[in-house]
């Protein structure tokens, strides 16, 4: 089969494709080929950010979505030709950035027959972080949730997952007034420009008693404005780490507003917890409540170009289409 790969004897982080022995499902998993390959920073961080050893080659991407074409001992035969979205491909060992991949039968989920593929692969590592982040102290329903960068993958499914579970108002955080449209078309009640020297003032205005929860993608950065606009009991969950990643944490405060301050992974994550945020995804799907951001395509010769786009933040969703 094609796909793309990196590392070699010397463990060379550059992208290339090439032919490669075609997987197979060993037992309880299945063959998925691919369609669609969803990149996600996680991709490019993995492969610029992890020394390789010298000798193994990586196939990259953890989401996509496509159609299962075998499976191994242990599942149903019913499942051939089923349409599924896959997760942590590439933590299984076997990348989505090809035209076949092997993951475990509990993760290649089926996708309804009215959801598109491209859906299928922005899936994973984006709605899976957010209903993470949502649901883990209790569910967001009648909560007034604020997502801090409302435009980027996460925060767009944020956005969405909090809407169809009923949050009761959602403010997102933005810098520019094309990303404040995107947060707005996924449902977002209040948008605010977080570099706004009245920010917190925007906010508490929006949102009386304050913030409930928060997803958030720049503790670092946005810690003394979560504080400035949170409610009692607020939790904020802190999903990544970009440099610097050192944040002060003011700890009176804190404790004054019994404020709980979580961190999460997703590779490693509870097993009943990753079950629940695929759970809650699957149905939000079902429910027709996620969308696509703005696609931006790549073909599979073209992957070191897509990798480099989500490095430079592209606005939207960048994925790949397999031959
Ligand atoms: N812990 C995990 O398991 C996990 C899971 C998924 C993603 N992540 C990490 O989370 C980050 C986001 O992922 P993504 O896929 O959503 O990326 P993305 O699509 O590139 O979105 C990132 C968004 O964050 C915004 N942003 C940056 N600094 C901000 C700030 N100070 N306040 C508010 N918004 C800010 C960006 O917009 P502006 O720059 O215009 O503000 C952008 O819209 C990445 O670092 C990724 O590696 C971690």
């Amino acid at each position: 089969m094609l796909a793309a790969v990196y590392g070699d004897d010397a463990g060379s982080t550059d992208l290339r494709v090439r032919e490669i022995d075609t997987p197979e499902p060993g037992p309880d998993e299945v063959r998925v080929r691919v369609a669609i390959s969803g990149v996600n920073p996680t991709d490019w961080k993995a492969r610029k950010r992890t020394p390789l050893p010298p000798g193994r080659v990586v196939v990259p991407n953890q989401d996509g979505a496509g159609t299962i074409d075998a499976v191994g001992p242990g599942v149903s035969p019913a499942r051939i030709g089923e349409r599924v979205w896959v997760l942590m491909a590439a933590h299984h060992g076997h990348g989505t950035a090809a035209q076949y991949t092997v993951v475990p039968a509990a993760h290649a989920i089926p996708l309804p027959d009215d959801a598109a593929f491209e859906l299928g692969a922005s899936l994973g590592v984006p709605a899976l972080t957010a209903s993470y982040c949502l649901n883990t102290d209790g569910s967001p329903a009648d909560r007034v949730v604020l997502v801090s960068g409302g435009a980027g993958a996460v925060g767009h499914a944020a956005i969405e997952l909090a809407r169809v579970q009923g949050a009761r108002h959602i403010v997102a955080t933005v810098s520019t007034p094309e990303k404040a449209e995107l947060a707005r078309a996924a449902g977002a009640d209040t948008v605010v420009n977080y570099r706004d020297a009245d920010a917190a003032e925007q906010i508490r205005g929006a949102v009386g008693d304050g913030v409930d929860r928060f997803v958030e993608v720049a503790l670092h950065e946005n810690l003394e404005l979560d504080l400035a606009v949170a409610a009692q009991h607020a939790v904020v969950t802190s999903y990544a780490a970009d440099e610097p990643s050192i944040a002060h944490v003011p700890v009176r405060r804190l404790m004054s507003l019994n404020l709980t301050l979580r961190f999460m992974l997703l590779y490693t994550v509870p097993p009943a917890q990753l079950r629940d945020a695929i759970e809650r995804t699957t149905d939000a799907v079902a429910a027709g409540a996620l969308t696509t951001l703005p696609l931006h395509r790549f073909t599979l010769e073209q992957i070191a170009e897509a990798h480099d786009a989500v490095e430079r933040g592209a606005v939207g969703k960048v994925i790949i289409d397999l031959p």
